[in-house]
């Protein structure tokens, strides 16, 4: 047997229960259900000092979310589009990945990385998630083959967190397959053959 794997959720908004956030929490919950652990950092827990390189880590919101990361053997990425892009909060938090560049997996390296944009509209949701794709890369995170763009106006979540547009539903639960799928041949291939007998 090989270990369970370990998901990430990153992003929301500062308003808990923010749509990017219910979206979040369809895919950790899709991850969940195929075996994985999954673990959300969203909201009040993104609120921390706009990341300077000279302080480093200095909260333990930020902490939180480098062990977080550093423990995690997939991601997940959800942020609203701001004015076109990323918001400050989910990008803030980001940046302060920059403080795993040294580890033995450095920034998202060996990772997948699923993205998840949520916008009033098409052209912020497109475009945030195109933004959101490319951070991924910078970091050295593989993202997802599908990613998810969200548009509020058409697509309804219920109070209790249910996409109510299949389609998209059906989106975040693959993106979440397309995560696990990865994290479990990266987990098996460093698995020594005599364990898995
Ligand atoms: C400061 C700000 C800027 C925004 N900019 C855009 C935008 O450029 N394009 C767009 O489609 N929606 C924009 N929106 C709307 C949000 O992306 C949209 O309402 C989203 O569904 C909110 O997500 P949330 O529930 O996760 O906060 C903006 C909202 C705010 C507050």
């Amino acid at each position: 047997m090989h270990r369970i794997v370990n998901v990430v959720g990153v992003g929301g908004s500062s308003r808990p229960g923010s749509t990017a956030e219910q979206a979040l929490r369809i895919v950790l919950d899709a991850a969940q259900r195929r075996g994985a652990s999954v673990q959300l950092i969203a909201g009040p827990a993104l609120a921390m000092p706009m990341y300077d390189p000279r302080q480093g880590t200095t909260t333990p919101q930020a902490r939180r979310l480098l062990a977080a990361v550093s423990g995690a053997d997939g991601l997940v990425l959800a942020s609203p589009a701001y004015h076109g892009g990323i918001s400050g909060l989910v990008k803030n938090a980001l940046d302060h990945v920059e403080e795993l560049r040294e580890g033995p997996r450095p920034y998202f390296s060996e990772r997948a990385v699923g993205c998840v944009a949520v916008a009033n509209g098409w052209q912020g949701a497109a475009s945030t998630l195109a933004a959101l794709r490319d951070v991924t890369h910078a970091l050295r995170g593989w993202p997802t083959p599908l990613g998810a763009a969200i548009n509020t106006s058409t697509t309804r979540f219920s109070p209790a967190g249910d996409c109510k547009d299949d389609r998209v539903q059906a989106q975040l639960e693959e993106i979440a397959a397309q995560i696990v799928d990865f994290a479990t041949r990266r987990v098996l291939a460093e698995t020594p053959t005599e364990s898995l007998r």
